[in-house]
């Protein structure tokens, strides 16, 4: 997926085959990647890079993109500059300023005159090893004349460190990151790029790495394993992030550094190596995406202003790929012939989360539309099982961010054994995008909230356009496709007009609030939008609440009902509603309250519940648009009601790239 950013005719590239940590022999030290994990090994980082490299004060433009990548992990920050040229002798050339907490704090701790022009940056997040000063980014080697920053983990890092203290290296912090530091420090001979390498081999884990020395004035290294980077090329200055949103501000022409390269660059000149030390020549794409899209633009929040984008984002996924003249979707990106995709057999779905929810729905469309049996699977089991991989399958990895590790792996384990896997992303040159077979890009623009919302809808966006065109390869007649197009074509307008429940569901969202479980109830096309829903209010406002198709709530979950056990039931318009509805009785009988959400002017409904959320009226098909947006909202307001923080929820980040 590579390069092409819009339109049809989605390019994706040949897949690099994922490669794992060559385990290469090293001058001195003993390679020690085969050992296995460590305990403290298992922190979990999730977390954001950024280096400059230019004419430019690079404190300023290191903390400003750390800000841009906050989202991705956030309880700690720190940026490493070269204080000037003429550093005193016995003075460390090389500052380190950190600080646990946002980047405000850090911020704060940097001094407005900072001198220096290049230098790496770091967002932390863990859940395993302290939050502390000391242990976020960057580390330096004992000497202080390294200094790292690092994504991933290092699994066999105490052993390594072990070695190294045995060598004389003094460790300041708990990380497995800093082994990476002394590692360089070890193998450092004049040249800052042979001894990221030769560290490199030392390493059995995951990581992007960016290093620094104070004897290369004006250099930084990266490095890419399991764990994204991406080189911004300016007009005399160099970039490198984990994130092209860091980017943004200063370039959109970017490289995406695929596993196991290496990259070095000074301000007018980058060049990208494997381990072994072939030249690789840089593909620069052009990043489409707009700074505005990025900034909250008078939001209070990201999330607000995602949820409240979704008519556009709708529109843009659907944008040119409706083949009006044959009632037919045209996804060029799929790089399938007619052919090849009348021969599909059944889907299979891989996902996580919210993904996942998506690909559910996706599912029952093409099952029900495209009479395709199809199967979402949440990723991180199918990775662990021994699937079977049917020939005449075709797989849909399914992602926002591209880089959710689960799918990710999963994916690479379908054509391991030999099935071929379709990317569905937002995040253009992502790695799911890049190592996929094909696939389609959902063009929702950078999602920045760790809720997902808008990606969600384009997402869903996406499924109907793949729907329409299996149907049309099979049952489904060029009237009824024209119907289909109709009604999809109608999405964003109907999208729109949910949005304008907002006012209503804050309201609710004041009266439930306090409450500490909720039930989410579905049918259908529904089920899977009931799960959202509930995953929404957990992540967001930390309320339990368990999402359940409704003709299973009878089967156990009927016992959690009391008036303190709220119910929101999603009502559908078709046969299926009156079964709905008398499960709305069942609940109601037993003293549960119901938020009900149902066609407008639904008066039975309306009758029943507590509290009526009336949405747009649109074909049954249809209706998980418009009754996602009333959900998100609900879970942004109850959140803001308990005074949480709606964009960065805690405990969690929004590319999981960590098993
Ligand atoms: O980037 P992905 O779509 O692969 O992410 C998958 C999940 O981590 C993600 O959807 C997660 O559940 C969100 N926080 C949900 O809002």
């Amino acid at each position: 997926m590579t390069g092409e950013a819009r339109g049809d005719s989605l390019s994706y590239s040949a897949r690099l085959p994922f490669e794992e940590a060559r385990a290469g022999a090293v001058s001195r030290l003993p390679d020690l990647s085969g050992r296995g994990r460590d305990a403290a090994g298992k922190e979990l980082l999730m977390c954001g890079i950024v280096g400059y490299t230019g004419q430019r004060q690079a404190s300023r433009i290191l903390v400003e993109g750390l800000k841009r990548l906050e989202y991705r992990g956030y309880d700690s920050a720190g940026i490493a500059v070269r204080k000037d040229e003429t550093v005193k002798e016995g003075e460390a050339p090389l500052l380190v300023i950190k600080k646990k907490g946002k980047i405000a704090e850090l911020r704060k701790a940097v001094p407005k005159d900072l001198p220096g022009n290049y230098g790496i940056g770091h967002t932390r997040w863990a859940t395993h090893g302290g939050v502390t000063d000391v242990n976020a980014h960057p580390h330096l080697d004992t000497a202080g004349r390294v200094a790292i920053v690092h994504n991933g983990i290092i699994e066999n890092y105490a052993p390594l460190k072990e070695m190294l203290e045995n060598d004389g290296a003094v460790f300041a912090s708990d990380t497995d990151s800093e082994v990476i530091a002394h590692l360089v420090a070890y193998h450092y001979e004049g040249d800052l790029e042979s001894a990221v390498k030769a560290a490199l081999r030392h390493l059995k884990g995951t990581y992007g790495i960016a290093a620094v020395h104070a004897d290369e004035p004006g250099r930084i290294v990266g490095a890419r394993n399991g764990s994204p980077l991406v080189i911004g090329v300016g007009d005399g200055e160099m970039l490198l992030a984990s994130d092209v949103t860091a980017l943004l501000a200063h370039t959109t022409s970017v490289v995406y550094l695929n596993d196991g390269e290496v990259v070095s660059m000074s301000p007018r000149e980058f060049r990208i190596s494997d381990r072994d030390d072939r030249a690789v020549d840089p593909k620069i794409d052009l990043v489409t995406w707009k700074l505005d899209a990025i900034e909250k633009e008078g939001f209070s929040s990201y999330m607000e202003k995602e949820i409240c984008e979704q008519p556009e984002s709708i529109a843009r996924a659907l944008s040119g790929r409706m083949d009006l003249e044959y009632g037919s979707a045209k996804l060029g990106g799929l790089e399938l012939s007619k052919k090849e995709l009348h021969a599909i057999e059944r889907i299979r779905v891989i996902a996580a989360g919210t993904s996942w929810h998506a690909g559910l729905v996706g599912c029952q469309l093409m099952e029900s539309v495209a009479r395709l049996p199809a199967q979402a699977e949440l990723a991180s089991e199918l990775r662990y099982r021994n699937p079977v991989v049917e020939p005449n399958s075709l797989y849909l990895a399914v992602s926002q961010s591209g880089e959710t590790a689960d799918t990710l792996y999963a994916m690479r384990e379908i054509q391991r054994r030999g099935g071929s896997v379709l990317g569905v992303c937002n995040v253009v040159g992502s790695t799911i995008a890049r190592e996929s077979d094909g696939g389609i890009y959902v063009h929702s623009g950078p999602e920045i909230a760790v809720a997902s919302t808008k990606a969600f809808t384009s997402q869903l966006a996406a499924f109907y356009l793949l729907t329409l065109s299996l149907a049309r390869l099979h049952d489904m007649s060029h009237h009824e496709g024209d119907r289909f197009l109709k009604e999809l074509k109608a999405v964003p307008e109907a999208v729109g007009r949910s949005l304008l429940l907002r006012d209503r569901i804050q309201a609710i969202a004041k009266r439930y609030a306090h409450h500490r479980d909720f039930l989410f109830l579905g049918r259908g096309l529904l089920y899977p939008i009931a799960l959202e829903g509930a995953l929404k209010l957990k992540e967001i406002s930390y309320i339990h609440a368990e999402g359940y198709a409704s003709g299973e709530i009878k089967h156990g979950p009927i016992a959690l009902v009391s008036p303190e056990t709220p119910s929101v039931f999603l009502v559908p318009n078709d046969h299926l509603r009156e079964k709905t509805i008398s499960n709305m009785r069942e609940i109601k009988a037993r003293g549960g309250p119901i938020i009900a959400l149902a066609e407008e002017g639904d008066e039975d409904v309306a009758a029943i519940a507590d509290e009526f959320i009336p949405v747009p009226a649109v074909e049954t098909r249809f209706q998980p648009f418009v009754m996602v947006p009333p959900l998100q909202f609900f879970s942004y307001f109850c959140a803001l009601e308990r005074g949480c923080d709606v964009d960065q929820p805690r405990n969690l980040a929004k590319s999981v790239t960590v098993e």
